[in-house]
């Protein structure tokens, strides 16, 4: 697998600038939220909490945020593909300001999914309610983009419940235990490092192996890391030197792991084939008739792929939906056909697997 990958220790608002437009599939971005903590907060038993009261959070006014956000945003337009997603995840505290300076650069929503925290940090003064969520929004250039979504994929990845379409409340833990990496006092590298499960939902289902994805304020390139197991590319962009130091080491400790996951394999649609070219590949014989499941109603095939049935040419479709007497015109006719082999009954979806999967071999 070819490795464009490239890790960048510097500020993005300098360094996204140099990148070529156009040129990155996803981006994530996790910004500074712009808490406004004060003071230190301690737990009911008195230890302190490590909360988020960084240097890289503070800003002086809303002014100063919003324009911030607005300059890495319009980067981030530059750099997407036409085709690209933007994801960006933010607390109460940010993601208003986000979300509207997006739609002021025309950037077209697709999603805003809340991350239930499974096990928040609890509000230890009993004050407001526990904050037990953050809020992630999808979006794209304009709302005509072809942008990549496994649908399938999604499916398949959803455990809540399992199996079933996707919707837009994740339930994961935060970070915690052996993946949170330790600075080399033993105390939590960074305050605010992102479950490596998200990183790799987000990117298994809106990006392609391959493909390119940044992250502009990557910490400790938690988005780096989901990209590489899952075979993208990734440009990561962090300032803080020790962060980027404990991030490049932690990337290469990761490898690709091809899975149907990574690969979208869920998502491939079948190739395309036709009657009369299984007629041709002898996997039906003109004349031959073409039973509904019950065996009773039946229909001739033809040497054009269509069926005769009452006095009618039709296709297998529409013959289908009449045959079963349906209020559809059109049905999928390989769910209702069957024909005879040996001394029963065969789907005729059956018989255009055989014949797939003779054609790869
Ligand atoms: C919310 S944290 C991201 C955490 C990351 N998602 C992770 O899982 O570790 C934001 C990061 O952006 C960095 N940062 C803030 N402003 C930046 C800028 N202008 N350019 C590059 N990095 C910046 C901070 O140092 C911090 O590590």
């Amino acid at each position: 697998m070819s490795d464009n990958s490239t890790i960048i220790n510097g500020d993005s608002l300098i360094e996204m600038p140099k990148l070529p437009a156009e040129s990155i599939d996803l981006i994530f971005a996790d910004p500074p939220y712009w808490m406004r903590t004060e003071g230190v907060l301690h737990r009911v038993e008195g230890t302190e909490f490590q909360g988020c009261n960084d240097s890289w959070d503070k800003f002086n006014t809303l002014d100063d945020y919003e324009s911030f956000t607005l300059q890495w945003l319009r980067e981030c337009r530059r750099l997407l593909k036409p085709s690209g997603s933007l994801w960006v995840i933010g607390s109460m505290q940010c993601v208003y300001t986000i979300g509207s300076a997006m739609q002021h650069l025309g950037y077209w929503l697709i999603n805003d999914i809340i991350w239930q925290k499974s096990n928040p940090t609890p509000n230890f003064m009993g004050t407001r309610l526990n904050n037990s969520h953050e809020t992630l929004i999808w979006a794209v250039k304009d709302r005509r983009a072809k942008f990549t979504f496994h649908y399938k994929t999604a499916k398949a990845l959803n455990h809540e419940p399992p199996g079933k379409q996707m919707g837009s409340v994740w339930k994961f833990p935060v970070c915690s235990g052996s993946e949170r990496l330790k600075d080399s006092n033993g105390r939590k590298l960074h305050t605010t490092q992102k479950p490596l499960a998200l990183l790799e939902r987000i990117i298994a289902i809106s990006s392609n192996i391959g493909d390119t994805v940044l992250d502009p304020f990557a910490g400790t390139m938690t988005t780096g890391a989901a990209a590489k197991k899952l075979g993208r590319n990734y440009v990561m962009i962090e300032r803080d030197e020790n962060y980027y130091a404990y991030g490049e080491k932690r990337l290469d400790e990761i490898s690709f792991a091809d899975t149907e996951i990574a690969r979208a394999d869920f998502d491939v649609k079948p190739v395309k084939v036709s009657i009369t070219e299984m007629i041709e590949a002898g996997f039906f014989v003109t004349g031959e008739k073409f039973y509904l499941k019950d065996g009773h109603e039946y229909a001739k095939l033809q040497s054009n792929g269509k069926l005769l049935y009452q006095g009618e040419i039709l296709d297998i479709h529409t013959c289908a939906a009449l045959a079963k007497n349906l209020k559809a015109k059109r049905v999928n006719g390989f769910d209702y056909w069957h024909v005879m082999r040996g001394n029963g009954l065969v789907s005729i979806k059956i018989i255009r697997e055989n014949y797939r999967t003779k054609k790869e071999e």
